[in-house]
């Protein structure tokens, strides 16, 4: 058993990562935060909210705690013409679900230093919250046992620029900070996520059953096929990640140093230095194994 904070800017793949996460048994979520990226800020908030009080109730006692609406630099661009409007496509009923009164950082610090178990974080936005908290607490390094990243393009060409992957570029500069953080990094790049994917050919029951998550989760899959004529597949980044937390040995990593360019036509490229450092870096995943697990955490609760 994982205890995790999971950070995410939902958008649709998020939506589905966060759908595994609360069905996991393997799974206890200390909380959520949230950070700009995929939507703005509010957006994001608000997704969060409505899908924890959709698939969880309005009982719900995991908290979520507000992050950031910019990177460390400039402004966050926003995929809404990815992931439809309101970052979801689908609008969920305004949540009545309140936030956290922490910061997402203040959030991170807080629970990493009062848990018992060390802490996984699990970041599917930006990394804009993470840094901000390995900035504002020195210890928190040694808190976590480890922090899984969906982020980076390293052997594959990125999806926002030839060289950049969505999540580093948005903020090249938090990246940075996490990666160079020396705290145990597994980055889950597009060199894996473009391997595990849900086809239009299989819909429009792509997660089976009448459970909540299984008629959101296709919900979601029906409005950005039919968003998007030319969509044939969606790949499961984010759900990747979280697949990633729950059995490490789906994927194949190699150490290294990895570093951001920060600057020009480049920015976002993850550069890796393999042969040792703090940052396992996927290069190969059990494709059917993932999308096995996603479909069974998604379709059964
Ligand atoms: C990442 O960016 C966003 O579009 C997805 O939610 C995922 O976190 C993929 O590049
Ligand atoms: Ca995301």
């Amino acid at each position: 058993m994982r205890t995790v904070i999971i950070d995410t800017d939902p958008g649709t793949d998020d939506a589905l990562a966060l759908m595994m996460a609360l069905n996991s048994a393997d799974m206890l979520i200390e909380g959520i935060t949230t950070v700009g990226g995929n939507a703005t800020l509010s957006d994001s908030t608000y997704n969060t909210l409505g899908l924890l009080e959709h698939l969880d109730g309005k009982q719900s006692v995991i908290p979520v705690a507000v992050g950031a609406d910019r990177p460390l630099r400039g402004s966050f661009t926003n995929a809404y013409h990815v992931h439809g409007s309101g970052g979801l496509g689908v609008r969920l009923p305004a949540p009545t679900l309140e936030p956290h009164g922490m910061s997402a950082a203040e959030f991170i610090c807080d629970r990493a230093a009062g848990s018992a178990d060390r802490l996984t974080v699990i970041a599917l936005g930006p990394l804009t919250n993470i840094a901000a908290a390995l900035d504002s607490c020195p210890d928190l390094v040694d808190a976590l046992a480890e922090i899984v990243v969906m982020g980076g393009a390293f052997d594959v060409p990125g999806n926002v620029t030839p060289h950049a992957e969505f999540n580093i570029h948005e903020d090249p500069w938090a990246a940075n900070a996490v990666f160079a953080s020396g705290a145990p990094v597994t980055v889950v790049g597009l060199d894996v996520t473009h391997r595990t994917s849900m086809h239009r050919r299989d819909g429009p029951e792509w997660f089976e059953g009448a459970s909540n998550s299984a008629v959101l989760g296709n919900r979601i899959l029906a409005d950005r096929f039919r968003a998007c004529d030319d969509l044939q597949e969606f790949y499961l980044q984010d759900p990747q990640a979280v697949a990633a937390a729950i059995a490490p040995d789906v994927l194949t990593c190699r150490p290294a140093r990895v570093s951001v360019l920060t600057d020009g036509d480049e920015r976002g490229r993850t550069l890796p230095e393999y042969g040792g450092g703090s940052v396992n870096v996927a290069v190969d995943v059990d494709a059917d194994r993932a999308v096995r697990l996603v479909r069974s955490l998604i379709s059964n609760s």
